[in-house]
């Protein structure tokens, strides 16, 4: 089977775009991204888009075709694929699978949604589309509440603080001050976090992610097609694995199984240990759950990951830099393009060419992405050198 590696990656401005629509955003992000890979439209075969909702927050569904249509790709197949907030990363799997089956040799992987021309309450109801609807949404449960249940499971089980929590978020926006295409472009401090408007205790509006316009694109090249591009990226694995959608029928409200399960198939394809993971994208959609995902993911033990964010493992000078451009936290998460956009960040940190943001020496990046209160977990790894060590599951 063919090796594959990221050769473009663009993503635009998140923030709330009064004057771009859904088809706009992912046009400039999927010609950037195009421009980046220094092809041409008539070279991609084939285009998957990341999308959690466009039918409820802006009315269009058929966003594929719609897509390919004002990028100006068609005739080429094009495919939407949904998985809540983790359809960007999804889009990515698929993507990757088409080439290395055979079937293409450049394909565009691209996430995109547009939920600020709502108001804010039907934008978290719609979000919680993706939530157990008789179990959850029915009554009244918003993600922030089920991540509260969490954070509130992981507090008295091992000890985390709310000041650990707040300093996810000091990190995040710290590394997002430095990042043009930021929502929240600004730093914080732990008094910040904890003196924010309370929105679901202990979670506060400082220890969530925003709600946010944006689209991001990747161009993915088959190996013949990569070595003749500037500075190709290698997927060295791609897994996704899932869970039961209600949080009341999990095993262990303090671990994420489907991170750790996806995290598993996509170490053993690329041959390597999370000691060897050198920069990570993780899914802070709430602070706690950044701290779940360095747990599951393996850079600490189980229980600790309050510790290992308060000994500043996860800045940019740290053991094991986390959400090295800003996260979903200062970024924004738009929710269908998320996905996508982690791995242009780690593409753009694996080539080296971060500028203020660049982690010096960086090789390896893992990216996270859940759907959900972690219902879907999919787990991307590349690297600057490629590895072929590639196994079924
Ligand atoms: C946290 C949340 C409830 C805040 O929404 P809100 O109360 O309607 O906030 P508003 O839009 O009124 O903004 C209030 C202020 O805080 C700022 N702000 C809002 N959310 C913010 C955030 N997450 N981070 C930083 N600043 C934020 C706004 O810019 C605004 O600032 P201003 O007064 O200076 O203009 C909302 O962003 C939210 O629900 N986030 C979670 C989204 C989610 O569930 N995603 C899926 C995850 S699985």
């Amino acid at each position: 089977m063919t090796k594959v590696a990221v050769v473009g990656a663009a993503y635009t401005k998140f923030d709330e775009h009064w004057d771009k629509s859904l088809r706009d955003l992912s046009t400039e992000a999927g010609a950037k991204a195009i421009l980046d890979a220094g092809l041409e439209g008539k070279d991609i075969k084939a285009l998957f888009i990341g999308n959690m909702s466009a039918g409820r927050f802006i009315g269009q569904e058929h966003l594929a075709a719609l897509t390919a249509d004002h990028v100006g790709l068609t005739p080429i197949p094009a495919t939407r694929v949904e998985a809540a907030c983790a359809s960007g990363a999804l889009a990515f799997l698929h993507a990757y699978l088409a080439i290395r089956s055979g079937q293409y040799d450049i394909v565009v992987a691209a996430g995109a949604e547009k939920m600020t021309d709502i108001k804010g309450t039907d934008a978290i109801a719609t979000l919680m589309g993706a939530g157990d609807q008789e179990w959850e949404s029915a009554i009244g449960l918003t993600f922030t509440g089920l991540y509260a249940l969490i954070a509130k499971a992981h507090m008295h089980k091992f000890g985390t603080t709310r000041e650990q929590m707040a300093m996810v978020s000091v990190n995040n926006h710290m590394n997002g001050s430095l990042n043009p295409n930021a929502q929240f472009p600004k730093e914080i401090t732990v008094d910040d976090v904890l003196n924010s408007p309370m929105i679901a205790e202990p979670l506060s509006v400082l220890d969530c992610s925003p709600i946010t316009d944006g689209a991001a694109a990747v161009v993915l090249a088959k190996e013949e097609v990569a070595r003749s591009t500037r500075n190709p990226i290698w997927v060295l694995g791609s897994s996704q694995a899932s869970d039961t959608l209600a949080l009341h029928n999990r095993k262990s409200l303090t671990e994420m199984s489907a991170t750790k399960a996806a995290a598993k198939n996509a170490y053993e394809q690329a041959g390597l240990k999370p000691s060897d993971i050198n920069i990570a994208e993780v899914h802070d959609c709430f602070s706690i759950n950044e701290i779940l995902a360095v747990e599951d993911l393996g850079f600490c033990e189980k229980g600790q990951g309050g510790n290992f964010v308060e000994q500043g493992s996860i800045k940019r000078d740290g053991s094991k830099p986390v959400n090295t451009a800003g996260g979903l936290k200062s970024i924004g998460h738009p929710v269908g393009a998320t996905g996508i956009r982690q791995v242009v960040d780690i593409v753009k940190q694996l080539r080296g060419e971060y500028g203020q943001l660049q982690v010096n020496g960086a090789a390896t990046g893992l990216a996270l992405n859940l759907g959900g209160s972690g219902a879907t977990a999919v787990v991307n790894i590349f690297g600057k050198e490629q590895r072929e060590t590639f196994k079924t599951f």
